[in-house]
């Protein structure tokens, strides 16, 4: 997850030397370039990759690393992400799919169930991080692939029935972009997501977005130690990025199940935190411990918010105009 928090603060850079536990902290690069993407990965692992055990001790078993969805306050961490993961399955219509496509799959719990639970034939998971896809691998569940491999990057050579993206969108600005640069990149990931999906496909997304806020109160804490080089949408630019592109059927705004789900990650870490300290560290327990409760207080107080977007190609085009070509030319679609 990505969350700049609510409150205005500097870094407290005297406290804070990666200690060799973590990826270094990358620095900025031109936009649009092979050295641009090349740092989007950086800033991904430095986040990431600080090692699979560390967050196998405070996620739920299905190491899903993104908002869940709590049917109360005293639902378990587990079911409550296993009801978000059913929720975005049954946004594309998972049960029929032939091809489904994961951007940003994590630790793959998307992945997992779409092999699993509902047997889909081809299920593609990209993610930037190595240890993640390290993981997946190592899973081997039938049909799945996982590439290390930036959405910018990707050239499927079939459509898919179903997008799924979690927690992933937070990371595709950065905090030097203007916001007609940031609604510029959205709108490119939704015209290849719409170029990559069948005509009855659907586009599930999930995302933090500053929302009682303006992004220059973002937590200069978050920005530089947390998730370098990443900042959030507001639901505007979301919404003008796909305008055109594709149909909006579904946004719902679940803040306070985020605020949850912090509570209950820094609740199982502070459970854990000498494990945790023997896996990365004093200095990246306590990182993370602040960023936490920092997050759970952004989503509570309303300044930062989670939506699930529901998104569909226009039937007939948009205005008249045609429907765009996929990216790549011969493109085909997988049969169940
Ligand atoms: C917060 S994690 C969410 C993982 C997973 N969806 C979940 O809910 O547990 C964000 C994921 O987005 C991936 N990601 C971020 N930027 C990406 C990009 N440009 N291309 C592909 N994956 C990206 C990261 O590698 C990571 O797997």
């Amino acid at each position: 997850m990505t969350a700049p928090a609510s409150e205005r603060q500097t870094a407290d850079r005297d406290g804070f030397e990666p200690d060799g536990s973590g990826p270094d902290r990358p620095g900025p690069e031109a936009r649009g370039t092979n050295d641009a993407l090349a740092a989007a990965a950086a800033a991904v692992r430095y986040h990431y990759d600080v090692g699979n055990e560390f967050y196998r001790l405070w996620l739920d078993t299905s190491l899903s690393y993104s908002c869940a969805m709590p049917d109360g306050p005293d639902d378990d961490l587990e079911a409550a992400q296993d009801r978000k993961l059913r929720f975005h399955l049954d946004a594309v219509n998972a049960q029929r799919a032939g091809a489904v496509l994961d951007i940003g799959c994590g630790w793959g719990a998307v992945l997992g169930r779409l092999a699993l639970t509902h047997r889909v034939p081809r299920a593609v998971g990209l993610t930037l991080s190595i240890e993640q896809a390290a993981h997946v691998a190592a899973a081997g569940h039938p049909g799945v692939e996982v590439r290390t491999e930036d959405w910018r990057d990707y050239e499927p050579d079939e459509l898919f029935d179903g997008i799924i993206s979690i927690g992933a969108f937070e990371h595709f600005a950065r905090p030097q972009d203007s916001s007609a640069e940031k609604i510029q990149t959205y709108r490119d990931f939704f015209e290849r997501a719409r170029s990559w999906l069948t005509a009855d496909g659907a586009l599930s997304l999930q995302t933090i977005a500053y929302a009682n806020m303006p992004r220059e109160q973002a937590s200069a804490f978050m920005q530089q130690e947390i998730f370098p080089d990443a900042d959030l949408p507001t639901l505007a630019e979301i919404t003008t990025a796909a305008e055109g592109v594709l149909e909006t059927r579904l946004i719902r705004n679940d803040r306070l199940d985020y605020a949850w789900t912090c509570e209950q990650w820094a609740r199982r870490l502070r459970a854990r935190r000498d494990e945790a300290t023997g896996f990365v560290g004093p200095d990246i327990v306590a990182r993370y411990e602040r960023y936490l409760r920092m997050s759970a207080l952004g989503f509570r107080s309303g300044k930062i918010c989670l939506y699930r977007l529901v998104f569909t190609p226009y039937p007939r085009g948009y205005a008249g105009r045609a429907t765009p070509a996929p990216a790549s030319g011969d493109v085909k679609a997988t049969a169940r």
